[in-house]
């Protein structure tokens, strides 16, 4: 439990200028409802407390490790698993393995920190979205999968032995939260399997993702979560895997693969950086709680909860005028800031300028998704709502859906910004700016 943070107008506006317009610079104590992200935000339960209990913090060989690889041998099926401290780093060792300089990634979108792990060792990145993703507006089950002909196109261009991997982020969190289907999995993993490129899921979000494949595409209505979850990661080689979301942990991730050399060069960057391959970076007792969290994550009622309650905030926001990327997702909204601000031109960065005005106004916490965090790359100029999971009731929702339609009254008053100073890479965590 925690206390809510009232502040005032004043007070807000004196954190802002302090933080330069960054809320990633601004003390959680000072935030009323933090939408900044659901990972590793998420309430543990019971079980994953008492889990905490057991653990064992053997250096090497722990029963908690074991524990955990069980669950994941039964989830995934995938042939090694060692656990990271976080997503990132399971990505940053699978890219340095498999990546280098003239190498091409593509994905239906890559997440921020995928796409610099990728481009740190000299490849590059590219999102391959479905056309349909580009209009915000447009309602598809499934917005987040990749566009397998421009897939094809893409190794004929590039030719394959240049394409080390492809991936698939389940759910497509920077295009929208929104869930790839069965048929798109296998699909890309056909087009992979013909060109002997090895297919990884970003597996995030898995669980949403498999929720939406139950209730939205054909065939599925009675398979359990658990049953889907299984069949996608059959369709992969390989995942990467931040228990900060789809596991309720406060931190971990995985990495998984198929491949004996491969997973053997990962193990051995593992134990330079991240810790002995039992524990990867993480104490046993986070072993236990991923356990724990990977189990309860698939439960048909928490799932149908989760999903339901993404769309409440969704759909009461958007019913009133303010456009959303259509339909909502599983793990956030994405409010449209181009199309809610377009007298802010996007290198004056619309969605953060909505972010600074959420928080003056209301003390809600939010992040861009755009120019700012994406540069050039970015397709869309978006403000996500990130929901923490099991943490706020409905009261809590409707709080941010009045202040959301409270600033949508007074949008055309809102100002752009500007940069003051900023990093090389990853600019948005620390940039400073001015209020135009
Ligand atoms: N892949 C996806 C799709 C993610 O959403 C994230 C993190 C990562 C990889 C990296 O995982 O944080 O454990 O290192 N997303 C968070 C977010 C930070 O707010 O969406 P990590």
């Amino acid at each position: 439990m925690e206390p809510l943070r009232h502040t005032t107008l004043e007070e807000r506006e004196r954190y802002l200028e302090q933080a330069g317009y960054n809320l990633f610079l601004i003390e959680s104590r000072r935030i009323l409802i933090d939408l900044l992200t659901d990972s590793g935000t998420s309430a543990m339960s019971t079980e994953q407390w008492a889990a905490l209990m057991r653990g064992d913090e053997s250096y090497a060989g722990s029963p908690s490790f074991f524990r955990l690889k069980r669950v994941v041998d039964d989830l995934t099926g995938f042939r090694h698993m060692v656990p990271a401290h976080q997503g990132r780093a399971a990505e940053r060792i699978l890219f340095a393995v498999m990546c280098k300089p003239g190498h091409v990634v593509p994905s239906n979108t890559h997440f921020d920190t995928t796409r610099a792990n990728i481009e740190s060792t000299g490849a590059r990145a590219v999102d391959l979205p479905i056309p349909e993703a580009a209009d915000t507006q447009a309602r598809l089950d499934f917005k987040g999968n990749m566009d397998v002909a421009a897939l094809e196109s893409l190794i004929r261009e590039t030719g394959a032995p240049n394409i080390p991997l492809a991936m698939l982020t389940v759910t497509n969190n920077s295009g929208g939260g929104q869930p790839v289907s069965m048929a798109n999995i296998e699909a890309v993993k056909r087009v992979c399997s013909r060109h002997g490129i090895p297919l990884y899921l970003d597996a995030c979000r898995f669980a949403e993702n498999a929720w939406f494949i139950r209730t939205c595409e054909a065939g599925y209505a009675e398979w359990s979560p658990k049953q889907i979850a299984q069949k996608m990661f059959s369709l992969a080689d390989g995942c990467t895997f931040s228990a900060k979301k789809d596991a309720f942990a406060n931190i971990g991730g995985l990495l998984c693969s198929n491949d004996d050399r491969v997973f053997q060069q990962e193990t051995n960057l593992l134990i330079l950086t991240e810790g002995f391959p039992t524990y990867g970076g993480l104490a046993g007792r986070d072993l236990e709680a991923i356990a724990v969290g990977l189990e309860e994550i698939l439960d048909p009622d928490y799932l149908r909860y989760r999903i339901a309650s993404t769309g409440y905030l969704g759909r009461h926001i958007a019913d009133h005028g303010v456009p959303i990327v259509e339909p909502p997702g599983g793990h956030a909204i994405y409010i449209d800031a181009a199309r809610m601000l377009p007298h802010i031109p996007r290198q004056q960065f619309p969605g953060q300028a909505l972010a600074v005005e959420l928080y003056r106004h209301a003390g809600i916490r939010s992040v861009e998704i755009g120019t700012l965090m994406f540069g050039d790359a970015a397709r869309h100029e978006l403000l996500r709502l990130a929901i923490p999971r099991r943490v706020y009731t409905q009261s809590h929702i409707d709080y941010v859906v009045e202040a959301i339609l409270e600033v949508n009254a007074h949008k055309d008053r809102l100002r752009g910004l500007e940069i003051v100073e900023a990093p090389p890479v990853l600019r948005h965590f620390s940039a400073r700016f001015r209020e135009l």
